[in-house]
């Protein structure tokens, strides 16, 4: 989704903020532009397509860059007015004195330009609702945009991070950001703005977190933040530990592939940091006693996305591990439909980015009704953790595909922890069961490595099945929430039509679509379900099916009845989802290249959704 990034300094401010919207690339975006103040004149330079499209026609305009200091710059993902050259970012003032980038939505804009035609014949020339915020910022401003950015913020609604300059004000940069990301990097004779970390490791590794409502100023050296009410407030530095080179591709052809590859190692800090010398499970981050869980009377696990699909197997895992009846929902149902909860109701939020606007809104419907907030977060300080009660982080370390693959593993790895701790601490789970789990999970990264060293016989049925057009995936118990993962990634990087379904579900209706040469991935890696699995499979074959099995090795029965199969190393039934959902995103992966497809950055997807 939209991005920003802004710098003050003495170094070729063009150049650093383009670099930084190409680290925003894999957000997702549509159009891109840049603000610069040259002595006192604004430029702004934006266009529709890939940021290669604005470098094309900067170079073209051959500015004096040497000479430009300040510069704030967007990518756009849109949502008020198609993609296009005049809605791209930023947006000037009608007289071009001001120039802002914005993400989010500013929810009332028709109001406001409404008013802004009628008393003071503002002319607008985009669709956007961004543009109000410039054109609000105009009229209030008296020289001080600082000043003039509290008085629009008192008017707007909605969820926004905003950036603007102005013309009369060439060294200077104010913000200000509600329920959208914005940080401010701290440099050496200079300053950042960005709405996302990777878009500055490369100058700063320290960051100051602005909250909803305050108003952040920069200069070439000093980054003053204020609170709602104009008082300077003093905020803790905070340190990101990843490096530049955590966020580069490091020879992998895409960010897909390397996450994949990354997940042996991010589930080994996503588990060992949680493991005492007995082995018993330890939750840094959560302050569970026994009478909050033995007091929860049901648990509410709510997510977007691949996170939701990673909520499906936390159920399994709470309910067989807990003995909590758990209901997952995805956020954006969640928050409308008056769901029962009370101060007895553990709400958990699962979230990569933890920005995800209709998760954090169901997080804070669930505050307001007086639930226990829990997340499962990957970005340290982000909005969800930050509202959060008790925050366990994946350490999945920045993921940057749009297609999640090892935050979904290590979400997984941490709802079976918690499930794993609150059983203990409950003394519902018995300690010889709790031990021969844990050995389980601590075999896992070992048994994805050699997983993956397997790649190759997935890489050659991707060569001998990209022309597919209609794919099902089907499963039985923790295998048909999989599935649901499966074939999100195939769809969402391969554009095929790919759906999932529960494998007894099938003869109630999706059987009718399978014919001759239709794909079935059938996962059937359950041991007490194996032989219902293999009816199901004989049930599509019998209509023509191509069916790939996947299976645990060792189910030498399998290749009897499909048509091909790949096998997973041998675990417990209870954590086969942490190896089954390798194959399936390998497999996307491949098919997708084969295909030709933009693999990182798919079309119409975003990273982060910061919209309803
Ligand atoms: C977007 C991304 C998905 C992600 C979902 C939830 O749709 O493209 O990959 O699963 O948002 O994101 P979150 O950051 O809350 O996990």
């Amino acid at each position: 989704m939209c991005g920003i990034v802004g710098y003050i300094g003495s170094g070729n401010a063009e150049k650093i903020v383009i670099e930084g919207l190409k680290k925003l690339e894999y957000r997702g975006y549509d159009s891109s532009g840049i603000a610069m103040n040259f002595d006192g004149k604004l430029v702004v330079e934006k266009r529709k397509g890939r940021i290669t499209n604005l470098e094309e026609a900067l170079e073209k305009a051959s500015y004096d860059f040497g000479n430009c200091h300040l510069a704030i710059g967007h990518t756009r993902w849109a949502t008020h007015g198609a993609p296009s050259d005049v809605n791209a970012h930023p947006h000037f003032s009608m007289d071009h004195r001001i120039a802002i980038v914005h993400n989010g939505i500013v929810e009332n804009y028709l109001e406001i330009k409404d008013r802004l035609i009628k008393e003071h014949g503002i002319k607008f020339v985009s669709e956007t609702d961004s543009e109000v915020v410039a054109q609000l910022l105009s009229v209030y401003y008296k020289g001080d945009l600082e000043e003039a950015m509290f008085r629009a913020i008192a008017e707007m609604r909605g969820a926004y991070s905003i950036c603007a300059i102005a013309a009369d004000e060439p060294d200077r940069i104010v913000a200000t950001r509600k329920d959208a990301p914005l940080l401010a990097g701290i440099g050496n004779g200079c300053n950042f703005l960005a709405s996302d970390i990777p878009a500055l490791l490369k100058h700063s590794r320290e960051f100051y977190l602005i909250e909803n409502g305050e108003v952040v100023v920069l200069t070439r050296n000093d980054i003053k933040i204020y609170n709602s009410e104009h008082q300077p407030v003093t905020r803790d530095v905070f340190h990101v530990s990843w490096d530049a080179d955590s966020a580069e591709k490091e020879g992998y052809d895409h960010f897909m592939i390397k996450e994949i590859h990354e997940q042996p190692k991010g589930l080994t800090e996503t588990l060992e940091r949680r493991l005492g010398a007995d082995g018993t499970v330890k939750l840094d981050g959560i302050h569970l006693t026994k009478e909050d869980i033995e007091g929860f009377d049901r648990v509410y696990i709510v997510a977007c996305g691949t996170a939701y699909h990673a909520g499906l197997i936390g159920k399994y895992a709470i309910e067989k591990f807990a003995k909590i009846p758990v209901e997952v929902d995805v956020a954006s149902e969640f928050r409308y439909r008056d769901p029962f909860v009370d101060s007895r109701t553990l709400f958990i939020a699962i979230s990569q980015s933890g920005e995800t606007l209709d998760t954090l809104a169901a997080l804070r419907e669930a505050k307001s009704k007086g639930a226990r907030i829990m997340s499962v977060v990957n970005v340290v300080g982000s909005s969800v953790a930050r509202e959060s009660d008790d925050v366990f982080y994946t350490w999945a370390g920045p993921e940057i595909a749009v297609a999640s693959t090892k935050a979904y593993t290590t979400q997984l790895m941490c709802m079976y922890l918690i499930a794993l701790y609150m059983g203990r601490v409950k003394g519902v789970l018995e300690k010889a069961y709790h031990d021969r789990i844990v050995e389980e999970l601590r075999a896992i990264p070992a048994k994805l490595e050699k997983l993956l060293e397997g790649e190759q016989v997935i890489k050659n049925l991707a060569k001998e099945l990209y022309r597919i057009e209609h794919v099902f995936f089907i499963g039985r118990g923790t295998d048909s929430a999989v599935a649901l993962e499966g074939s999100l990634k195939l769809k969402e990087i391969s554009y095929i039509n790919s759906f999932a379904i529960a494998a007894g579900e099938l003869k109630h209706g999706t059987i009718a679509l399978i014919e001759k040469d239709t794909l079935v991935v059938a996962l059937s890696t359950q041991d007490r379900l194996f032989e219902k699995m293999l009816s199901n499979i004989q049930e599509v074959k019998a209509r023509g099916a191509f069916v790939i099995g996947v299976a645990k090795e060792g189910n030498a029965a399998i290749e009897e009845q499909a048509s091909r199969t790949i096998y997973i190393p041998e675990c417990m039934d209870e954590v086969t989802p942490l190896l089954t959902v390798v194959p399936l995103q390998i497999l996307a992966y491949y098919i997708a290249k084969e295909r030709g497809c933009d693999i990182d950055k798919p079309k119409n997807l975003a990273k982060s959704v910061t919209v309803e």
